[in-house]
C-alpha cells in the first residue's frame, strides 16, 4: 500500500520537466514484437504499467529491459504466443498484445484485460474488427483463444473512435494481406505516435491523427530507435495542481497543442498561461472561477483522463462548474472521496456539479483509480492540514516520481 502524505497550502513554483507518455509507450512496447527486431525506446517513464508490459515481453521470450528512461527490446527470440491471466490482469493495455501476436504468430492465447475500473469496458470493437480481418477468436470462460489464422486487409468502420481498438487493428493489419482501412478511427496523439513507430519498423501506414487510417503492408527493417512523446495527461495534472494551489510553474518538454483544451479551461478559470513551442508557463493566484460546462470527448475534445484532476482544481473555484463525462460510464469515483475534504460535489449519472467552497480540510482518502488518485493528491495540495491518500499502487501506474516532482516545486508531500 502506498501512502501519500500531503500538507496543503504551499504555492508551486519552478520548472517541471514532463515524463514520457504511458499511453504512447504501451502500444509501442506491444508493437516491438511485430517482427524479429531490436528496438531502443527513449523517454519511457518508469511505471508499473510499463513494467507489466516488459514482463509480458519477457514471458513471450523477448529480451526486454528498462534502464532509467531507456528501454531495450530484442524480439528475435520470441517463442510463445500466450499471456497468462496474472499478467493480462495488470492493465487494460495488455489487450493490444492480441493484435501484435496475431500479426507475428498468426495465433494468440490471452485472457480479458484488467485496468482501472471505470465502468464497463468491453472489447467488442476489437474482436469484431479482428474477426472481420480473418482472426478466428473464441471466448471461453474469460479466455481469448485466437486460433491459427491468416489475416487479410479489410475496411473497418468503428462505431466509436476507440483508442485501443484502433491500435489493435493497426498492429494486426501490419501482417495482413492487402490494405486495411480504419474509418472512424481514434485521432489521439498516441495513435500518431504508434504510426511513427510502425513506419520506423517498416510498415506502410498513413492517416493517423485523422479519422481514417490506412495500413498497407510491412517490410521489417530489423531495428528502430524511437522517442516517446510527452505525457499530455501528466502535464495537465501539474497544470491543474499549480492552478489550484497557486503558483508559477513552467512545464518543460511538452506539446502544448495536445492538451490545449485543458489549458483553455484553466485560462477561463483565471490562470495566466503562456505557451511556447515545447513549454507552458502557468501562473495562478490560487483563487479560481468556475468554468461553466466541461464535456469529455474523444480527441481533440476535452480528455476524460484529465477530468478528475480538473474537478480537483475547481473545488474551491467561485461558482458552479458542471462536468459531463461521455467516455466512461463510471468516472466520478473520486468525487465522494473529494467530498471528505469538504468539497461540494453532486453527481447524477454522468453529470457532476462542483460548487466551489471556501476551504478544504485535510482528511484520509482512498485512491479509487489512477487519475482519481492523482486528483486526490491535487486536492490535498490546496487543503488545510494533512491529507493522506491510501493507494493500492494506482498512481504509480501512470506517474513517474510524482512526489519528488511536486516536492521540487515546493509542495509538502511524502510517499510512504
Ligand atoms: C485508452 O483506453 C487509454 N488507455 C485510457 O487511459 C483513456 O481513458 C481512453 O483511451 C480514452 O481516451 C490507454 O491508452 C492504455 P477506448 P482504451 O477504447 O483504449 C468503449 C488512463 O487513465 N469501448 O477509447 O481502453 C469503452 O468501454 C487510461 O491513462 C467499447 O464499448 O479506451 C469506453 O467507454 C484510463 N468497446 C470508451 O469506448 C470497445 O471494444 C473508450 O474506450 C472498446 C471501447
Amino acid at each position: 500500500m502506498d501512502l501519500w502524505h500531503i500538507r496543503g497550502g504551499n504555492r508551486l513554483e519552478g520548472a517541471c520537466p514532463v515524463q514520457g507518455s504511458k499511453n504512447a509507450s504501451l502500444p509501442v512496447l506491444a508493437a516491438s514484437i511485430l517482427a524479429p527486431q531490436r528496438c531502443r525506446l527513449l523517454h519511457v517513464p518508469r511505471l508499473r504499467d510499463v513494467d507489466a508490459a516488459l514482463r509480458i515481453l519477457r514471458h513471450l521470450g523477448c529480451e526486454a529491459e528498462q534502464r532509467e528512461n531507456e528501454v531495450y527490446i530484442d524480439s528475435t527470440g520470441l517463442s510463445g504466443c500466450s499471456i497468462p491471466h496474472g499478467l493480462m490482469a495488470e492493465m487494460r493495455s495488455s489487450v493490444i498484445f492480441m493484435g501484435a501476436l496475431l500479426s507475428r504468430c498468426g495465433e494468440a492465447r490471452l485472457s480479458m484485460p484488467g485496468g482501472c475500473r471505470l465502468g464497463r469496458r468491453p472489447i467488442d470493437l476489437h474482436l469484431a474488427a479482428l474477426r472481420k480481418m480473418g482472426a478466428r477468436i473464441e471466448e471461453e470462460g474469460g479466455e481469448l483463444l485466437c486460433r491459427p489464422s491468416k489475416l487479410h486487409g479489410e475496411e473497418i468502420r468503428l462505431s466509436f473512435p476507440s483508442v485501443g481498438a484502433t491500435e489493435n487493428i493497426m498492429l494486426a493489419a501490419c501482417s495482413a494481406r492487402g490494405e486495411t482501412v480504419i474509418r472512424g478511427a481514434a485521432r489521439e496523439p498516441e495513435i500518431v505516435a504508434l504510426q511513427g513507430f510502425l513506419r520506423m519498423t517498416g510498415a506502410d501506414v498513413s492517416g493517423a491523427g485523422t479519422d481514417t487510417v490506412y495500413i498497407r503492408g510491412f517490410r521489417p527493417t530489423g531495428a528502430a530507435v524511437c522517442r516517446i512523446l510527452p505525457d499530455r495527461i501528466v502535464a495537465s495534472t501539474f497544470a491543474c495542481a499549480a492552478a489550484a494551489a497557486g503558483g508559477d510553474v513552467e512545464l518543460r518538454g511538452v506539446e502544448p497543442g495536445q492538451f490545449s483544451t485543458v489549458l483553455h479551461f484553466l485560462n477561463e478559470a483565471g490562470c495566466d498561461i503562456i505557451t511556447k513551442t515545447h513549454s507552458v508557463r502557468l501562473r495562478s493566484e490560487g483563487r479560481l472561477r468556475a468554468v461553466g460546462r466541461v464535456v469529455t470527448e474523444p480527441y481533440p475534445g476535452f480528455p476524460t483522463d484529465a477530468q478528475p484532476v480538473l474537478m480537483a482544481a475547481l473545488l474551491k473555484a467561485e461558482g458552479t462548474t458542471c462536468i459531463r463525462e461521455t467516455i466512461f460510464e463510471n468516472r466520478f469515483r473520486q468525487a465522494p472521496e473529494l467530498c471528505r475534504l469538504g468539497a461540494d460535489i453532486v453527481c447524477e449519472g454522468r453529470t457532476a456539479w462542483i460548487r466551489g467552497v471556501k476551504t478544504l480540510r485535510g482528511a484520509a482518502l482512498h485512491a479509487t483509480d489512477l487519475r482519481g488518485g492523482a486528483a486526490m493528491i491535487v486536492a490535498g495540495l490546496c487543503a488545510q492540514g494533512e491529507t493522506v491518500v491510501f493507494d493500492e499502487g494506482h498512481v504509480k501506474r501512470g506517474y513517474d516520481g510524482f512526489d519528488s516532482a511536486l516536492r521540487a516545486l515546493g509542495a509538502e508531500i511524502r510517499l510512504e
